[in-house]
């Protein structure tokens, strides 16, 4: 490796090289990662294969070639490949010489993204990773990044409580549970997680976050706010290209909910919010030194216990490096981060919103996956937080008579918006307010462009305002439905404060 990493070489194991749809039928293309050029092509059938550059008749770079019908066939002098490296076809001549193949790489396409194995001695792949499920889960939304790094530095941050809060404005983590087996480390962590970075309410939300890593190359992390059924699944993919540089694939999907409208609304704040929030490591990732004995304090976090774990996907001489003091291995156990962790947390906005009471946690810890979250260690109670008011609606009517003595000019800023109620049962009443100027308008009927409908029974509505219905929850069971910017929503209870009014 170069001088910038102390490793011996590349990590043994399984790493993303792209995603599928990027070969195409019929296609080549020629991608550098492990500072090796790698042939990948797709058969006219589909068949996705990848091969070494090197022609092995007279040394030609396969990536010049073609495919035709199932084969790769090499630019130079035409001779056919199967998907398994085979030559099965030399135009010219009578007969295929003995055993005439090209290297192989070892691949996998599954969950949307194409995984290659990397051993630095060729060897075949020790593990594999499992396919996700992807019922009941939105479609993949994607990114790539490239980064001056080593993917180990990206795990690492995986268990970097300490730099939480500098970095990704994340408050107080509890570590629930660390597991290690072979190629496979989990981390179970609580966290609070502040909106603030994104421009939502400046609170700390309770988020939970299930990272598993399969190898140094495979992050998956799986992350529930409490207080809704909101659950959502990032995986971020390092890569080596070369001695001293890394590409970053992510993939980012939402559990879907009842309403569809509202499962692509949530699923677009946190794409964004990925997008926005993990490359907010990438400057440090990138002028920082890796340090083998680095100078670790008390709630760093297990970082010499995840470098040991680390060290199984190298082939060290004899004589190791010095690993981490031991004593960093007793530290309180750290936080995974990824940018993921902070944006969990303006979900939980959203169960408030547009609740105005601030304390709509009335289902605080239930959680309908048992799948994601069934090794959570229950660590008691949490302190619970000062609640903004104890006051109640005795009825919808109180809450649009109070309105616009309620609104907050402060917050609505330079706003300019419709809102508008269509609320059904025996108390049925449809109102819209209009927002402009620092100043709101409330008016009995329907606007012909309102830019938020917000349509559930009055006796829903009335629950939620006054905090024993979950928001976020009724929103994403359909038992209320939300048209309209999800962010305008979240902003509401800001907007129609329930202090103001008592
Ligand atoms: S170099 Fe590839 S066929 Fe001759
Ligand atoms: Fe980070």
């Amino acid at each position: 490796m170069g001088a910038r990493f102390p490793f011996p070489s590349f990590p043994r194991g399984w790493f993303v090289i792209g995603f599928p749809e990027d070969i195409a039928p019929g296609q080549v293309k020629t991608l550098r990662y492990f500072a090796e050029d790698i042939v990948v092509f797709r058969t006219e059938s589909g068949v996705l294969s990848a091969v070494d550059k090197t022609c092995p008749h007279l040394g030609a770079h396969l990536g010049g070639g073609h495919v035709k019908g199932e084969c790769l066939r090499c630019p130079f002098h035409d001779w056919g490949f199967r998907t398994d490296g085979v030559v099965v076809d030399v135009p010219y001549a009578p007969k295929i010489p003995a055993k005439a193949a090209v290297k192989t790489w070892h691949i996998r396409e599954q969950n949307g993204v194409i995984l290659a194995w990397y051993c630095p001695k060729g060897e075949a792949p020790a593990y594999e990773v499992p396919v996700l499920d992807e019922e009941g889960w939105t479609g993949n939304k994607t990114v790539r990044w490239v980064v001056r790094s080593h993917p180990q530095e990206v795990a690492e941050n995986t268990v970097d409580c300490s730099h939480l809060g500098p970095v990704h404005h994340v408050g107080r983590t509890d570590v629930l549970s660390v597991e290690q087996e072979g190629h496979f480390m989990r981390v179970v962590l609580q966290m609070e997680a502040s909106g603030a970075p994104i421009d939502m309410p400046d609170e700390f939300n309770d988020v939970q976050l299930d990272v598993k890593l399969y190898g140094i190359g495979h992050i998956v992390s799986s992350t529930t706010v409490l207080t809704s059924d909101m659950q959502t699944r990032q995986r971020i993919y390092p890569t080596p290209i070369d001695e001293d540089t890394i590409a970053i694939f992510g993939v980012s999907n939402i559990r879907q909910m009842a309403d569809e409208g509202y499962t692509r609304e949530i699923e677009d704040i946190f794409y964004r919010a990925f997008l926005a929030d993990f490359p907010k490591d990438f400057p440090i990732w990138e002028n920082k030194a890796y340090l083998d004995k680095p100078m670790l304090a008390g709630g760093d976090g297990p970082i010499g216990r995840y470098r040991r774990w680390c060290r199984q996907f190298y082939d060290y001489p004899e004589a190791a490096p010095a690993q981490p003091a031991a004593a960093a291995a007793a530290q309180p156990l750290a936080a995974p981060v990824t940018a993921i962790a902070k944006l969990k947390g303006w979900l939980r906005n959203l169960a408030q919103a547009p609740a105005a009471n601030g304390n709509g946690d009335n289902n605080s810890g239930s959680n309908n996956d048992a799948g994601l979250d069934a090794h959570l260690i229950d660590l008691g109670p949490r302190k619970p937080r000062a609640v903004a008011a104890t006051s109640k609606f005795a009825s919808v009517g109180d809450y649009f008579d109070s309105l616009e003595k309620r609104f907050n000019p402060a917050a609505a800023g330079d706003l300019t918006a419709v809102i508008q109620w269509v609320l059904t049962g025996d108390k049925a009443c449809t109102y819209f307010a209009e927002i402009k100027d620092g100043n709101v308008q409330r008016v009995a009927g329907t606007h012909p462009a309102p830019t938020i409908t917000i349509e559930m029974s009055a006796d829903d509505y009335l629950l939620m305002i006054n905090g024993e219905l979950n928001g976020a929850r009724a929103f994403s069971t359909g038992r209320g439905r939300l048209r309209g910017p999800v962010r305008l929503a979240m902003k509401m209870q800001r907007l129609f404060p329930l202090e103001a009014a008592v």
